[in-house]
């Protein structure tokens, strides 16, 4: 049987987003958090290199403003970069007071370290040291105190294993004046969707690099929150920038798994397979450049000598200064035969993070009533063209907050909408053909990687274009066919942000951060601070 619930506001996604606005608003609020896995499974525990803020005397938020500009291609919104910049120490503050315990360093030698004795690292872009981190395991220790906060707040409920299928709207007719009500909810251990009302929603889903074959990020980061804003009528901006990070691990037998740009922070060395460096051809801040340059320099190296990767090397520092700093990673590759304190580590880059996302102000409005977007599956404009390292989960922590003021406001004045219809699965039946699932997900993210990645041209464009039509359509035939499974839901929505994606980038007539183009080679003046804006057809689709 489905069940209905009720809660003042629906927190969809478990991860810094979902978590912080959780505890920011629960001591006013019933709130629901919802994880399609377990709470720990989105991007936020893998985090490595840090968090980025000004917290040091010597650094300035002017300069972090900056050089998020300076990353961002020309298509930040300075505002949006400002309001979080200008927030970063108190973000951080707010972690320490949630339970979050960062590095602490007491020679400065090893890098600055500020009030309270915290090691502050670098990455690419930054002019100064300005990453406060938890060894290189950063991600895990703010989702595992979040975690702990969240546990034990009588007013916060949270269903894991619950994956939200879609968002509901008040008036699916009025597109302008709908707003959001809730959402239905598929619990995957029952497989029964339920019905979840409530006075305002939330996404946190995270991004969707999992469209590419090869990525840095973990299973669910398949644009379900970007697919369902937009299902619902929400805009989306620059989905044309997926950020492939430089350097993840090569190995042909494991998966991908990411080397932190604080390894080039303190020190670490891009290297060809005959041992010498290549990145200064590139850009006259070498290893530290911004990712959309570092990337860009690794793959076209790896296309001029034909080979399948090349090196980072840090074996030059004190071994036991890298297995302090580095505990996961020395750990890690060990364990696959590689000696960070001794040799280079093939490297290779993947689809690591979504610029682009559900347009939102910034109180993390979307242009939906009652509905709100945080963390990775928004586009905020702090990022632009291409984000600059460890200014995500800063992104996170900002809007959290900002959106946390705004839903206690709108909670006061909204009733709950009692007048919704539960999940119809009268006219379904069980699928007999999971394969066609199972094959168009391995279709899709392999044309993806291969005409969609790095390098793209208006012809692998449209190539992927005509196949994202194919598998869209197939994929609704079998949708109003067969009961949902997450494995259908997460390939609907992956084939719905691909066509974003591809249709982002036939837009955008230039190359600029993140989007390299053969066809349009030049960054064009004239798209300065042009946005790619797509809006959804004006009527939602509904099952
Ligand atoms: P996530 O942490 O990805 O959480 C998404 C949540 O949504 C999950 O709980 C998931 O289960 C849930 N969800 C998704 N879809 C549904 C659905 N349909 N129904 C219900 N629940 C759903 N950024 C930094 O700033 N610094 C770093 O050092 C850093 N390192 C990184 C290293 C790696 C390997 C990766 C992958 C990313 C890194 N990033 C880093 C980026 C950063 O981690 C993410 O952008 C950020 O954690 C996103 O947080 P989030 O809360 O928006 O989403
Ligand atoms: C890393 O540690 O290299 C990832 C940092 C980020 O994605 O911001």
């Amino acid at each position: 049987m489905s069940e209905t619930h009720d809660f003042d506001v629906l927190v969809i996604g478990s991860g810094a987003a979902g978590l912080s606005l959780a505890l920011m608003i629960a001591d006013h609020a019933n709130v629901a958090v919802f994880s399609k896995n377990k709470l720990s499974s989105g991007s936020t525990s893998w985090a490595q290199g840090g968090i980025a803020a000004v917290l040091d005397d010597r650094d300035s938020q002017e300069s972090h403003v900056q050089d998020t500009l300076n990353a961002g291609g020309g298509l930040c919104d300075p505002d949006a970069v400002k309001f979080v910049v200008s927030q970063g120490k108190d973000a951080i503050d707010w972690l320490i007071k949630n339970g979050a315990d960062f590095t602490k360093e007491d020679d400065p030698d090893n890098g600055a370290v500020v009030e309270g004795d915290y090691h502050l690292t670098k990455e690419g872009g930054h002019s100064f040291r300005r990453v406060i981190h938890s060894d290189d395991a950063t991600g895990k220790e703010v989702q595992i105190s979040l975690e702990k906060q969240v546990k034990k707040h009588p007013n916060i409920t949270l269903f894991e294993h619950h994956m939200a299928v879609d968002l509901i709207s008040s008036d699916r007719k009025n597109f302008k004046t709908q707003k959001c009500v809730g959402a239905y909810i598929l619990d995957t251990k029952r497989g029964k969707i339920d019905l979840f009302r409530a006075k305002a929603t939330a996404l946190a889903t995270g991004g969707a690099s999992r469209t590419y074959l090869y990525t840095s990020n973990p299973d669910g980061s398949t644009g379900d929150g970007i697919a369902m804003a937009w299902r619902l009528g929400c805009r989306v901006a620059n989905m044309e920038f997926n950020q492939f990070h430089p350097t993840c691990l090569y190995h042909p037998e494991t998966r991908t798994f990411l080397l932190t740009e604080a390894l080039r922070g303190e020190g670490a060395v891009l290297k060809l397979p005959n041992g010498k460096r290549f990145m200064d051809r590139f850009d006259e801040r070498a290893e530290l450049a911004p990712r959309d340059i570092v990337a860009h320099a690794i793959d076209h190296e790896m296309k001029r000598l034909g080979v399948d990767c090349l090196y980072i090397d840090i074996s030059q520092k004190d071994d036991d200064f890298i297995k302090d700093h580095f505990p996961t990673i020395y750990k890690r590759c060990l364990k696959l035969g590689y000696d960070l304190t001794k040799e280079p580590i093939p490297i290779v880059p993947a689809a690591h993070y979504t610029c682009g996302g559900i347009m939102t102000d910034l109180d993390a409005r979307t242009d939906v009533k009652n509905l709100y977007a945080v963390g990775e599956v928004a586009h905020t404009g702090l990022h632009g063209a291409n984000r600059m390292a460890s200014n995500s989960l800063l992104e996170c922590l900002v809007f959290a907050k900002s959106a946390a003021a705004d839903i206690l406001k709108v909670i006061k004045r909204e009733k709950l909408d009692t007048d919704i219809k539960p999940w119809d699965e009268s006219r379904v039946t069980d699928s007999d053909e999971e394969v066609v699932v199972s094959h168009n997900w391995n279709e899709l993210r392999h044309f993806m990687w291969d005409y969609v990645g790095i390098v793209r041209s208006t012809r692998r464009l449209e190539r992927a274009a005509r196949r994202i039509d194919m598998l869209a359509g197939e994929i609704r035939e079998y949708y109003g066919a067969f009961r949902v499974t997450p494995d259908l839901l997460e390939l609907r929505n992956l084939v719905t942000v691909s066509d974003l994606i591809v249709r982002s980038a036939l837009l955008r007539t230039e190359s600029r951060g993140l989007h390299y183009t053969l066809d349009f080679p030049e960054q064009d003046p004239d798209l300065d601070g042009r946005n790619t804006v797509l809006k959804p057809p004006r009527r939602p689709s509904s099952r």
